[in-house]
């Protein structure tokens, strides 16, 4: 009995520094399968010799439990920038301010972006540069203040967590009710066809524009600005003290849903752009 209650205990603490939570993580990967060039999609599912489906999407979360083992301790900042910004007065984030000298999410994915292009093809290199994408679209991934939202209490259905896991795991899974691969591959089929044909399809086109593969840092510091803003709009409007200790699962939760559901649009939209120039690199180069 007290096996089967430490487990759960474990795999919720570990998850919750993990961004977008599963659910999250697979949609985008999802979203980026479906908007990848074919050449792209056998290149990088014959780099993973799987030939499925799921080719992305199982790799999106694969290494989760990494940065929690010794040897993948020192990846644990790179899924973030600690924006030393003012919300709600004033949001933005700077490069040099903001990125600690452990590093941030901004380098990680001009490292890891480097790394695939320099051929180190390997799943675990996919999966990091993969995750650092989704996570730089999360807004408190691009925050400092409360640790990213990560010390503000609050309630979600009656369950006592924090802000941060909130917006990693609790929105996004009562907005799809559920978290299995079944449910990221269906919200992400709803999200894509938005950006077909839907609310997203007119906006799309300038979710890519500025995405320079040569320039990893601006890219996606770009990503981290526009991201970050929705902590002044959608996060703390009136300030951390407003949602300390509250039920955020009514009015909250209801502002939130279209920034999940827009972050998680761009963050699957812009991966498969930035996969498709990985692809296109590393051919040319060989
Ligand atoms: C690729 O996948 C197939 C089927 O799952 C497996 O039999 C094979 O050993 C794998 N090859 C490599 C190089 O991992
Ligand atoms: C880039 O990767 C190296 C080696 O893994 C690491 O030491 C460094 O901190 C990373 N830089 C950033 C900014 O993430
Ligand atoms: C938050 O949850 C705690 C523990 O269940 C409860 O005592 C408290 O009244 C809740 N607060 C609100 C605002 O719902």
């Amino acid at each position: 009995m007290k096996f089967t209650l430490t487990i759960p205990v474990l795999l919720i603490s570990a998850h919750s520094a993990a961004a977008w939570g599963t659910l999250g993580h697979e949609t985008v990967a999802f979203i980026a399968q479906n908007f990848v060039c074919d050449d792209t999609k056998i290149f990088f599912s014959s780099i993973l010799n799987d030939s499925s489906t799921e080719y992305l999407a199982k790799v999106a979360t694969w290494a989760d439990s990494y940065r929690y083992t010794a040897a993948g301790s020192f990846s644990a900042p790179f899924h973030f920038i600690d924006a030393e910004d003012n919300p709600p007065a004033s949001c933005g984030v700077k490069y040099a301010r903001d990125c600690g000298a452990k590093g941030c999410v901004v380098g990680a994915i001009q490292n890891y972006t480097s790394q695939l292009l320099d051929s180190s093809l390997d799943k675990a290199t996919i999966n990091m540069a993969a995750k650092f994408v989704g996570d730089i679209h999360q807004p408190l991934h691009d925050e400092g203040l409360a640790v990213g939202g990560n010390t503000i209490p609050v309630n979600f259905s009656g369950v006592v967590t924090n802000l941060h896991h909130i917006w990693d795991t609790n929105m996004p899974e009562k907005l799809v009710g559920g978290y299995s691969l079944d449910d990221a591959r269906r919200w992400a089929n709803i999200l894509t066809t938005e950006i077909r044909r839907g609310a997203f399809a007119h906006q799309a086109a300038s979710w890519l524009k500025g995405i320079d593969i040569t320039d990893p840092v601006s890219t996606s510091l770009h990503w981290a600005r526009e991201t970050n803003a929705f902590v002044c709009t959608t996060v703390l409007p009136d300030g951390q003290d407003a949602v300390a200790n509250q039920e955020l699962s009514g009015d909250y939760y209801e502002a939130a849903v279209p920034v999940i559901q827009l972050q998680i649009a761009r963050a699957g939209y812009r991966l498969a752009r930035w996969l498709d120039l990985i692809a296109v690199g590393v051919r040319t180069e060989l």
